[in-house]
């Protein structure tokens, strides 16, 4: 053969292999942008690029300008956009039983400052889906989005408009600009046993119930897919609406909506005492297997829409909402062995490996078995058969250990006096529970990635790609160490790009979604370092209260040097105890607070507290005291009305304060404001004014 021929023979050969490298990468790009459906793996995908990258540049007359190296870049996030909620979604608190509801009433009733009428209570069935909420521009349904993470959700509009059930056009509503209806997306039982079997046959993973099926079917790229689910839509609640519409309780809202033709549920029931509350549950939990959808409890809302707003909200749940949650269900298993995890904050906490099991449709396999306390209580060992249950979403707990099936060399089980991470010595303060490694974050590994697991955790940082195997990756290879390392991580292209499993694509997505949480509220800043006891509700609160990052990384320079006045500012927060102060004061060391304040500065913006009410009010931004005693609502409640209004609420009065607000009996307190000069109101002023 001629040396011509040959090479001709050569190009050609390099193209057919270069044409099927470009297909194979296009078909799984479609796969992973349209069909939200990947069949490998992101590092198997780099592999097959990085391949297809080094043929162009050996032969750059390959390229064209619709190479999918240069094409399909890495428009991240393809599936479904952002959307920001009009209002929170928010969450209900949990009742487990009749003397939560009780209590929760009482509660209510003491902040509403009632007498001794019972509170009017709509209860709704509790349905077990996801929730949603659905605008209407005009009467058109426009759009729809997923609750995420109670402000931002997902947009899954074109999902939703396969739904039978949600009106894509409503009459009623046509003169209305926007009506946002919210309420849940669910399957029916009888489609969920159906969509497994199916699943089954062909070999697909199966979903573990109908809100995990019902989800996964709303987030499918493929409408003709959700449209087979036979997803549905139950109506409860409403978001934005732009003109105001004549209903003054749950129950006239429900009836209008109906009307309008949307789903409502017909099982509801109007409480007027604690003998009511009782009959709607036992009637509905009785009837609850004969129900074609899952429900997991009772839904108590106050029916008054104005007594509602006066409730408002703590935290992420209403106020005017309590949810009471049907008993666990339960099943029996063996524990295989108990192994020791150490926490972020350097816990040891026990847990058991089992043999896993089906709890209300749920597959379980390990169990926490908290603390030395509770295994000695229970006497859980290795190779016991134990009794468990598990409520709704409530992780599983071992109830009891069946004694007589226990093995005859079974010995009692003791937390380990050394760490099993980095061997230090354990300890257990008298009067607590836990047992902590000594080691602390400078020694103990385990404990150094258990708090970068938590800085990027969805409640926190919530950094797509970050989470599990790349973090444990990068924090061996030394890329990072602190969390603000993660937002210096692109010093290391080369190095990560040139490992094996991690490529171009893989990398930019990382470190857009890195990006994309340079900006961040007060709250979950706060709440990603992981302070003992900070929380979600805690982290909030101090956001509310110090209002911006400044004042906040001052008090806890402050705290941490001692400094009584800021140590008392802390008690004072309301809901904030003196143990809780502790573990800030204990947990913000030098070392600590350096770390914070480089943190702050790897990000672009750390925003204020944003009050999710009004704050352009006739109250912002002023300093108000109570004193003496209202009558028409309570302390509590006056104190929450103003600060969603912008106020500022102290105890005592001094040249700063604006308002003072006096109810019967007011004391010293009034007087010191009228030798200052400072408005005082009577409670009749201080309601004109909340109106
Ligand atoms: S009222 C919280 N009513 O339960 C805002 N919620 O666990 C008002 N849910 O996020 C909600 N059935 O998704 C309400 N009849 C019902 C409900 C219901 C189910 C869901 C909802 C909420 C979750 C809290």
């Amino acid at each position: 053969m001629k040396i011509k021929d040959k090479k001709e023979k050569n190009v050609k050969k390099i193209k057919e292999e270069y044409l099927k490298l470009k297909n194979e990468i296009n078909s799984h790009n479609k796969l992973y942008y349209d069909q939200n459906n990947p069949k490998i793996s992101d590092s198997e995908y780099d592999l097959l690029w990085n391949e297809l990258k080094s043929l162009e540049e050996k032969f750059p007359f390959l390229k064209t300008k619709k190479s999918p190296t240069i094409q399909v870049g890495y428009k991240a996030n393809q599936g479904f956009s952002k959307v920001k909620h009009s209002s929170p979604m928010l969450s209900l608190e949990n009742a487990l039983n009749i003397e939560d509801v009780k209590k929760y009433i009482e509660k209510i009733s003491r902040y509403l400052n009632l007498k001794n009428e019972f509170i009017e209570l709509v209860a709704e069935p509790k349905i077990d889906g996801l929730s949603i909420s659905l605008k209407y521009k005009n009467g058109k349904f426009i759009s729809g989005a997923t609750r995420g993470d109670g402000q931002i959700g997902e947009d899954v509009t074109s999902s939703l408009m396969t739904i039978k059930n949600i009106p894509k056009e409503v009459i009623n509503l046509k003169n209305i600009d926007v009506f946002e209806i919210r309420g849940e997306i669910y399957m029916d039982k009888k489609d969920f046993l159906f969509l497994n079997k199916n699943r089954k046959l062909n070999g697909e993973s199966l979903f573990a119930n109908p809100r995990n099926a019902a989800a996964g079917s709303l987030r499918q790229l493929d409408n003709e897919v959700v449209k087979k689910r036979n997803l549905k839509f139950f109506a409860y609640t409403y978001g934005e609406i732009s003109k105001e519409i004549a209903f003054k309780s749950q129950k006239e809202f429900l009836d209008i909506i109906r009307h309008y033709g949307f789903p409502t549920n017909e099982d509801f029931k109007i409480c007027k005492n604690f003998n009511d509350i009782e009959i709607f549950y036992n009637e509905i939990e009785k009837k609850r297997d004969k129900l074609k959808y899952d429900i997991d409890g009772i839904v108590y809302k106050i029916n008054y829409i104005d007594v509602q707003k006066r409730l408002g909200l703590v935290g992420r749940a209403p106020r005017w909402a309590i949810a009471r949650k049907f008993p666990a269900e339960k099943a029996e298993t063996q524990i295989n062995d108990i192994k020791i995890q150490v926490g972020r904050t350097g816990i040891l906490t026990p847990v058991a490996e089992l043999n896993p099991v089906l709890i209300g449709g749920v597959r379980v396999s390990r169990v926490s078995l908290h603390n030395q306390d509770e295994i000695d209580r229970k006497d859980i060992r290795i190779g016991d058969t134990i009794k468990l249950q598990r409520a709704g979403d409530v992780i599983p707990q071992v109830i009891s250990v069946d004694l007589s099936k226990r093995l005859k060399n079974s010995k009692k089980f003791i937390i380990p006096d050394k760490c099993p991470c980095c061997k230090s010595k354990t300890h257990r303060k008298e009067n607590e529970v836990a047992v902590k490694c000594t080691g602390g974050l400078s020694i103990c590994e385990d404990q150094q990635l258990g708090s970068l697991e938590y800085f990027v955790s969805r409640n926190a940082f919530n950094i797509e790609g970050l989470g599990g195997k790349n973090l444990k990756k990068f924090w061996m290879e030394g890329f990072i160490k602190y969390p603000f390392d993660i937002f210096y991580l692109d010093k290391f292209k080369e190095k990560i790009i040139s490992k094996e499993g991690f490529g171009e694509k893989s990398y930019l997505n990382l470190i857009k979604s890195i990006n994309e949480k340079k900006i961040i509220s007060l709250e979950k800043f706060i709440y990603s370092l992981g302070i003992p006891q900070i929380g979600r509700r805690t982290s909030n609160l101090l956001s509310k209260h110090f209002k911006n990052f400044h004042k906040w990384f001052i008090s806890i320079e402050n705290l941490s040097n001692g400094n009584v006045k800021v140590y008392n500012d802390y008690i004072n927060i309301d809901g904030i105890g003196p143990d809780v102060v502790d573990d800030i004061k204990n947990f913000f060391n030098n070392e600590k607070i350096k770390i914070v304040k480089k943190l702050s500065q790897s990000l672009k913006k750390i925003e204020d507290y944003k009050f999710l009410i009004k704050s352009n009010s006739k109250l912002s931004e002023k300093i108000i005291v109570f004193t003496g005693t209202l009558e028409k609502m309570s302390r509590s409640e006056a104190k929450s009305k103003a600060e969603e209004l912008g106020a500022k609420v102290t105890n005592s009065v001094s040249n700063k304060t604006d308002y003072v607000i006096a109810g019967k009996d007011s004391g010293s307190k009034e007087k010191k404001a009228k030798d200052l000069k400072i408005k005082v109101l009577n409670e009749n002023e201080w309601m004109k004014f909340l109106s």
